[in-house]
């Protein structure tokens, strides 16, 4: 009968080893076992930027690269993005299921309960100056909440953590719009807890002088899916590194602001403002075979395609897609639409492209959806990163809760100059 195990050979002493196999997985510490002398470490497993490692298990978020499936806790992307809310989605990401009416009324209540921040951030935002990333201000900012909630550092009390998900929740769309006016050198706008999540943090971006913002319904839901779209996607980047800053029990806000700092990068959640300078830079569909051919070359990165894990149409761009269509019949057609769509043709027609599995991934449309509702560019890795808190908080806490894991310490193998002589300054 078939065993579910790796028999390994070492050539360089002909020993054999036996190491067992769970979920398609070896566990890298069977390998150390692994030694030519008895006095060797032992062997590891090689693996820069993790492109084949598991770092945990996760009952969270499924994705089927070569498929194109994402699903949150078992449920499709897809039909959550058409039936459900950002908070149902939160709730479910962070709590495992969905919750009952009673359930989201008392989430909903918990969320508007915290939108408010302290006045002191309003002042700490003040001292940035005034064309200061609004991505650069959020990560300042949600590391500044921790020395407002000293609590937060109970990390092994349930009802602490929950609290400060709550909190984090609630405040990542007050701390966007305080940057974004912050910008624009506008008034802050406090929340108004009688509006949706998406509909309160459009009055916290837009309100002028009227008595009370009303958010257009199209955009408020527009705003919502793309907050569920990014709500988690397993292992990606920021969230190895809330998952990493968490594993040294420090309090979730400065994981999370990690998180935003690895979120930051023009390869992350960077990426959909890369698109839209890509797609102003082309400027029209005349250009984009040079263009294309410039990517051929290495010579730039086709921003919004590409992903590590998929290899065949991202499912959130799909959806992203349709709903940049619904979004242009509320407010009008962004006019870089056409080259997008043109550019995605071209691409997906290319050998290129086709060879390496580039497909278009969740930041190729999102951008042009943001810029139509008039939102700066630089906000858009902001938005990114309210939609992400809830996946980053849930994943925090099941690596806190998961008794396999431990602080994250990777290993290295040093190839660098040893046992060297110190040579005095004036000898150098
Ligand atoms: N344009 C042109 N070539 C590309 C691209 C791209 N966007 N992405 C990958 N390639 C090529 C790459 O040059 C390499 O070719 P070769 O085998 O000839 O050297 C091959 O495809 C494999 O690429 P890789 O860099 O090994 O892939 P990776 O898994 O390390 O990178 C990625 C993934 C998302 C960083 C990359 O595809 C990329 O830079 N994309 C553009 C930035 C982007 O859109 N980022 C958003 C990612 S989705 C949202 C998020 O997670 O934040």
């Amino acid at each position: 009968m078939a065993k579910n195990t790796l028999t390994i050979t070492d050539n360089r002493n002909g020993a054999t080893y036996e190491v067992p196999i769970q979920n398609d997985t070896v566990r890298a510490m069977d390998l150390r076992q692994i030694k030519e002398h008895s006095d060797d470490f032992g062997m590891m497993s090689y693996d820069p930027a993790f492109k084949n490692t598991a770092s945990t298990t996760s009952r969270i978020t499924l994705i089927d690269g070569a498929r194109g499936v994402l699903q949150y806790r078992g449920y499709s992307i897809e039909e959550l993005a058409a039936k459900s809310s950002f908070l149902e989605v939160a709730h479910l990401l962070i709590s495992g299921e969905l919750p009952n009416t009673d359930e989201l009324g008392e989430f909903q209540h918990q969320i508007t309960h915290h939108t408010m921040v302290h006045e002191n951030i309003r002042e700490f935002i003040d001292a940035f100056r005034y064309d200061a990333h609004p991505m650069g201000i959020l990560v300042s900012t949600v590391a500044a909440l921790s020395t407002f909630y000293p609590d937060a550092k109970e990390v092994s009390d349930p009802a602490s953590r929950r609290l400060q998900m709550h909190r984090l929740i609630a405040k990542m769309p007050t701390l966007a719009a305080y940057a974004y006016r912050h910008r624009r050198g506008l008034p802050y706008i406090y929340p108004d807890n009688d509006l949706s999540y998406a509909g309160n943090l459009l009055n916290m971006l837009f309100k002028m002088t009227e008595v009370r913002y009303e958010p257009n319904p199209t955009v408020a839901k527009a705003l919502d899916v793309l907050f569920i779209l990014h709500a988690d996607h397993e292992q990606n980047c920021s969230t190895s590194s809330m998952r990493a800053v968490g594993s040294s029990r420090a309090d979730p806000f400065s994981a999370t602001a990690a998180a935003c700092a690895a979120l930051y990068g023009p390869l992350h959640g960077g990426a959909n403002e890369a698109v839209v300078r890509m797609l102003a830079e082309i400027g029209s569909v005349s250009n984009i075979p040079s263009y294309l051919e410039r990517v051929k070359q290495g010579e730039v990165r086709l921003m919004g395609f590409g992903h590590r894990v998929y290899k065949n149409y991202d499912p959130r761009a799909k959806v992203i897609k349709s709903l940049a269509y619904d979004v242009f019949s509320e407010l009008g057609q962004n006019p870089l639409i056409d080259i997008a769509v043109e550019l995605e043709g071209k691409a997906l027609d290319d050998p290129y492209f086709a060879e390496r599995k580039l497909y278009p991934n969740v930041d190729f449309y999102s951008g042009l959806i943001y810029q139509s509702m008039n939102l700066p560019m630089d906000i858009f890795p902001v938005l990114f990163a309210i939609g992400r808190t809830p996946g980053w908080l849930a994943q925090w806490e099941e690596m806190l809760t998961d008794a396999e894991q431990k602080i994250a310490r990777p290993r290295q193998v040093y190839v660098g100059k040893r046992d060297r002589s110190y040579v005095p300054i004036d000898q150098r």
